[in-house]
């Protein structure tokens, strides 16, 4: 039986000439014109190595190979770079996403011949021995178990009310925890399963989404077969992303992400949960699964109110009020209560994030989040600062855990409810 090659690549020209110079060699060919359908086409079909150009309309060659290589189902497949890319940093950034040869077009046809069986063979081998690592030493098979050989962390963000800061605060701390620790494996889960916008923000055209996975059998599932659904992030973090249109939402009921939250920890060190605002039972769920949970407010009467009630409804079903920091986000400039205000009114301390301007739109439209802009703007130092006390277990949310007395505003709400 001929081994089968897939080649990634919209060029007119180069595929026609791989292709006959591959088939004249007794190979099979399979083709794909962007990633998206490479990846339809491996779910189905099995390949025996991958030739890909690295620049591909949607998602690139450099992340597609992450992504393969961060499966536990395609990670052994090996990767040719055959690409117009030819800066020094391109090189790295090939090798460092996992590719097993980089060559730069013109076609040179030994060179691709050469490597194609060599490769094949060593695949072979691989697959027969089950000696994964043996093949590539320096690199190795980014499996799911966490770097630090404990469980990972659930953190919650959550706020009954919308348009408070929850996706910008989540997003924005899985890339800082992934700055702060960057052996970490970090996971965001798009929750918002209704009008989730992660993928949006991070410009991550998603492979896979939270309802693909809900399809899956779970009552087997495995933390290897979870990674899959993730889609890798250039800054390292891996998202699994919301269902990409609202009617999908139903399909990921509460016991999938029951199932999600228990297999995440094996795989990531630190999984962030974006939640929608609303107490739903997939919410509750995600709440009671998270170790942390933070809650954005914003210094306005309103935001306060419903803060005063989540934090009641927490309390009422037994989610520890020592797990859940507030933060203050001043989505507005200048405006509204102050910090002591509100610290007073909800009678606990807060971390504060304060006015990014339109920082975090500007930023989420490169698909950068605003905590990797340099020199990091005030409200990206917020972040990364909340991030640290998520980081270093010993100084758990210690902002959190002082309640201060309760009077003033939040007697002024009690009597408003
Ligand atoms: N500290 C801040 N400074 C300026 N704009 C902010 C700040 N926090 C959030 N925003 C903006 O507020 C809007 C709503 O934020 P978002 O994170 O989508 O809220 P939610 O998820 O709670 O609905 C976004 O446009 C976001 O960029
Ligand atoms: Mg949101």
């Amino acid at each position: 039986m001929s081994h089968i090659v897939l080649i990634i690549d919209d060029s007119p020209t180069a595929v026609p000439e791989l292709r006959s110079l591959l088939e004249s060699e007794g190979y099979e060919v399979l083709t794909a014109l962007r990633a998206e359908e490479a990846l339809d086409t491996l779910r189905s079909a099995k390949v025996d190595l991958i030739i890909t150009e690295a620049l591909l309309p949607g998602m690139d060659g450099f992340d597609l190979v992450r992504h393969l290589k961060a499966n536990e189902r395609w990670a052994i497949i090996p990767i040719i770079m055959l690409t117009v890319r030819s800066a020094p940093e391109d090189y790295a950034a090939s090798y460092d996403a996992g590719a097993d040869e980089y060559f730069i077009k013109p076609l040179e046809p030994p060179k691709i011949i050469a490597a194609t069986r060599g490769l094949i063979l060593r695949y072979e081998k691989m697959r027969v021995t089950g000696d994964i690592s043996s093949g590539r030493p320096s690199r190795g098979l980014p499996g799911p178990v966490s770097v630090r050989g404990e469980r990972g962390k659930i953190i919650g963000v959550f706020s009954l009310k919308g348009g408070v800061g929850t996706t910008t605060l989540a997003v924005n701390l899985a890339v800082a925890i992934k700055m702060l620790e960057p052996s970490a494996r970090v996971g965001l889960v798009d929750l918002s399963l209704e009008q989730g916008i992660d993928a949006l923000l991070l410009d991550i055209v998603p492979t896979s989404t939270i309802a693909d996975w809900a399809r899956e059998d779970l009552t087997d599932a495995t933390p290897y077969l979870l990674n899959q659904y993730f889609v890798p992030h250039r800054t390292g973090i891996s998202l699994m992303s919301a269902p990409s249109s609202p009617e999908q939402a139903e399909i990921v009921r509460p016991d999938v992400v029951r199932r999600t939250l228990e297999l995440a920890p094996d795989a990531f060190d630190y999984i962030i949960l974006d939640t929608a605002s609303t107490f739903s039972e997939s919410t509750l769920i995600a709440l009671e699964m998270a170790g942390h949970i933070l809650l954005p407010v914003t210094p306005d009467m309103a935001a306060l109110k419903t803060a005063v009630n989540t934090l009641r409804i927490l309390k009422a079903v037994n989610i520890s009020d020592d797990k859940t920091t507030m933060i203050l986000n001043e989505l507005v400039p200048r405006a509204g209560l102050t910090r002591q205000q509100v610290e007073t009114s909800i009678g606990k301390n807060c971390m504060s994030v304060p006015h990014a301007g339109a920082g975090f739109i500007e930023a989420s439209n490169t698909g950068m989040p605003l905590v990797t802009v340099e020199p990091a703007p005030a409200a990206a130092k917020a972040i990364l600062d909340i991030a640290r006390t998520l980081c270093e277990p010993e100084e758990l949310v210690a902002a959190g855990e002082q309640k201060l007395g309760r009077a003033g505003i939040l007697n002024r709400l009690r009597r408003a409810q």
